[in-house]
């Protein structure tokens, strides 16, 4: 038990840290009154029991976890459009504070289940009372749909212990399909709320020159 405690406690330290540093972004875009990229972050390090079922599952001896079992942190940012989503990659791109080491993106290449979001895997130092210690991080990127679907098919492979059946995995599926579609008439009314700006902001500029 102890053990398990001295390798989760990096782990731990750093997924605190990054929803503090995140939602510290979120905090600029508000005060800076501009469309904020980020709704919200949430955070967790994955069950002990968990680790044990998916390295046996893929074959990962327990002295190999931290280089190969990418999501014992996990960091989750989700996003109002699927334009957020760009915006939050290149603002993680451009940080300093830790490194990308992978990028997947499930949303031009959705997963056959009908999963969407983007992942990027990040190399994230922490400080420790030995020196520093790279941990690797799992960031997922979404929107609210993809968010909402990914959170019911979760719950549904849970309680069927991933032998979902067949009639579910269609309605997943269409579900998947709609969620697609809230997405795209999402944009669309973005782009709407963005060329009414455009029009007040011109009517103002406007008003000043007159
Ligand atoms: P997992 O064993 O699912 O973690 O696969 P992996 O380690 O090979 O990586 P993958 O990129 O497929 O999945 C990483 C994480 O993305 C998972 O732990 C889930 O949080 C999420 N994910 C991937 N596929 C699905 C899916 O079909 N449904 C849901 N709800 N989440 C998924
Ligand atoms: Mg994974």
């Amino acid at each position: 038990m102890r053990k398990w405690e001295i390798l989760l406690a990096p782990y731990n330290q750093a997924v605190d840290e990054l929803k503090v540093k995140l939602r510290g972004v979120r905090e600029q875009y508000l005060k800076s009154s501009k469309h904020t990229p980020i709704e919200f972050v949430t955070g967790r390090v994955k069950p002990i029991s968990s680790i044990i079922d998916k390295a046996s599952r893929k074959n990962i001896p327990l002295d190999r976890l931290e280089q190969e079992l990418q999501d014992i942190a996990g960091v989750r940012i989700i996003t109002q459009f699927v334009e957020d989503i760009e915006t939050v990659v290149e603002l993680i791109r451009n940080r300093k504070d830790f490194e990308v080491v992978e990028e997947i993106n499930y949303i031009s290449e959705k997963k056959p289940s009908g999963y969407r979001s983007y992942h990027m895997i990040l190399k994230y130092p922490v400080q420790t009372i030995d020196g520093e210690k790279n941990v690797l991080v799992e960031l997922q990127i979404r929107t609210m749909a993809m968010n909402f679907w990914a959170t019911i098919e979760h719950s549904l492979r849970y309680k069927y212990r991933g032998e979902i059946p067949q009639d579910i995995l269609m309605k997943l599926q269409r579900s998947s399909e709609v969620a697609f579609l809230l997405d795209e008439e999402m944009s669309i009314i973005r782009e709407e709320v963005r060329e009414a700006q455009q029009i007040v902001t011109a009517k103002e500029e406007q008003g000043r020159k007159l």
